[in-house]
């Protein structure tokens, strides 16, 4: 047997052959990068044997923790009946019993799954599904043919969703190739654009969005958002209440609710759902990231029966959906995800979460105490700390000064791994995690934000 390659024959590897995403290159060509081997619970390890606390979930998608052994087992026993066979024209028993189960704990209403790959496509497939819905069952209803969408929107880094994206540093550049959507400011109360405060505010941020409603639903197929945290804008929460008039503005000027449910859905915010907060349903619904718990890609767009219906008819209608991947309705990812649920259920997961997640907030008191943290933001297991290089003033530390990235890299010496946005530290940790490890995450998290911020600026973690 052939030895396997080293750490350095792998960084140099690495660094020879690979382009990372979202990674500037140059610096990563000049840095030994972190090689993760094996997991185990909250843990990741890497070559060298050093152990680090999994801070972001691998990027907000493991939810029972690495190596579960229910996720092991149904994998290897999918594994020795097939790994894949198309859905075109075919079908398989675990994606037929998943599409089931999904519609079980989907927000009532919701009845009909549409697989695909990943955050990215499962949006694609709701904006393209909204659409052609409007097109086939309501011909008369104008040309609604655009979409709707927060400021500082994430929905991942296809084109369509990046059309209804809104994030300058990632999307700006691509402006030629997007199609024009309309987009409405978040709330954002850390930063308010009313400069209003809640609970007084009454949520009156919501009133330009009926605006814009009011005057431009003939031209809007749907209203996309991220249901109760923007996540990738930094964790934007919304206040209580906010889903709830968003479902009924949607309902009232005829334009389609689409929740992007890829980073909130599977217990991150306390509930199966962020939508199981405002009890609201959407009319599309777009699931990814903890949909098999973190092992595999895979993702669905959920849908109402009413939409369904509207792309039926005989073959020569052409009404036919004509959207589908090579792996869609892989049966290794679907066999993952229905191992998912199970542990939902026989480990109580979402139970055991709650006192975790009042810890957790417990946890992050004595953070606002520290001079640059401007706002701590919390829904369920999804935290930002947004540092500020004045806190009276909230005035944002310069992205050049990349605040965030020190920050993570004083975690990562300490054990921690994390991916900030900007001058946001997200902490996500798996929903497994214990309590003994959350304060350990806490800590190291609390300790970098002080060394870092603290220090006189030429020596800031650099
Ligand atoms: C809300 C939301 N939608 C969509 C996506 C895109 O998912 P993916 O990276 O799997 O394409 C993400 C990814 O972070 C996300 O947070």
């Amino acid at each position: 047997m052939t030895r396997p390659p080293s750490t350095k024959q792998l960084r140099n590897w690495d660094r020879r052959y690979l382009w990372h995403p979202f990674t500037q290159m140059q610096e990563w060509e000049q840095e030994d990068p972190l090689i993760i081997e094996r997991g185990k619970g909250s843990y990741l390890i890497d070559t060298e044997g050093k152990k680090y606390l999994d801070g972001t979930s691998s990027i907000w998608v493991n939810l029972h923790g690495h190596r579960h052994p229910i996720l092991n087992r149904a994998l290897k026993r999918q594994l020795d009946k097939i790994a894949h066979s198309t859905f075109l024209g075919l079908s398989n028993p675990p994606a037929i019993e998943l599409a089931r189960e999904l519609i079980r704990i989907a927000p009532n209403g919701l009845t009909r799954v549409f697989y695909s790959d990943n955050g990215s496509t499962a949006v694609e497939i709701a904006l393209k599904m909204a659409v052609q819905y409007w097109q086939q069952r309501h011909p008369d209803a104008g040309r609604k043919n655009t979409f709707l969408h927060l400021k500082m929107a994430y929905h991942g880094d296809t084109i369509g969703a990046v059309s209804v994206g809104n994030i300058a540093l990632f999307h700006s550049r691509f402006k030629p190739l997007l199609f024009p959507t309309l987009a409405a400011e978040p709330p954002y109360c850390y930063r308010c654009p009313l400069k209003l405060a809640y609970p007084s505010c009454k949520i009156a941020c919501i009133d330009p969005i009926e605006q814009i409603l009011k005057r431009r639903h003939r031209e809007l197929a749907g209203f996309i958002i991220e249901p109760l945290m923007q996540a990738a804008a930094g964790m934007i929460p919304q206040p209580a209440g906010y889903l709830n008039r968003v479902r009924e503005l949607c309902t009232k000027y005829n334009v389609l609710l689409i929740t992007d449910e890829v980073a909130t859905g599977f217990g991150r915010t306390g509930k199966m759902f962020a939508c199981e907060h405002e009890r609201i349903t959407p009319d599309l619904m777009a699931i990814s990231k903890g949909l098999t718990g973190g092992y595999m890609p895979l993702a669905a767009t959920l849908t109402t029966e009413e939409i369904y219906q509207g792309f039926l008819g005989t073959y020569d209608e052409f009404k036919t959906f004509f959207h589908g991947h090579s792996f869609t309705g892989n049966p290794l990812g679907c066999a993952l995800a229905l191992a998912n649920l199970h542990i939902f259920k026989s480990e109580k997961t979402l139970v055991r979460l709650q006192p975790k997640i009042k810890a957790m907030t417990r946890l992050l008191e004595p953070f606002q105490h520290l001079p640059h943290v401007g706002d701590i933001r919390q829904q369920g297991f999804m935290v930002g700390i947004e540092l500020v290089q004045d806190k009276q003033t909230k005035k944002p530390y310069p992205l050049e000064e990349r605040v965030g990235h020190k920050v993570t890299m004083e975690a990562q010496r300490r054990g921690l791994l994390l991916r900030p946005i900007g001058s946001v530290l997200m902490l996500i940790p798996p929903l497994s995690t214990s309590l003994s490890e959350l304060k350990r995450m806490v800590e190291i998290l609390h300790t970098s934000i002080a060394t870092v911020t603290q220090l006189p600026k030429s020596g800031a973690g650099s």
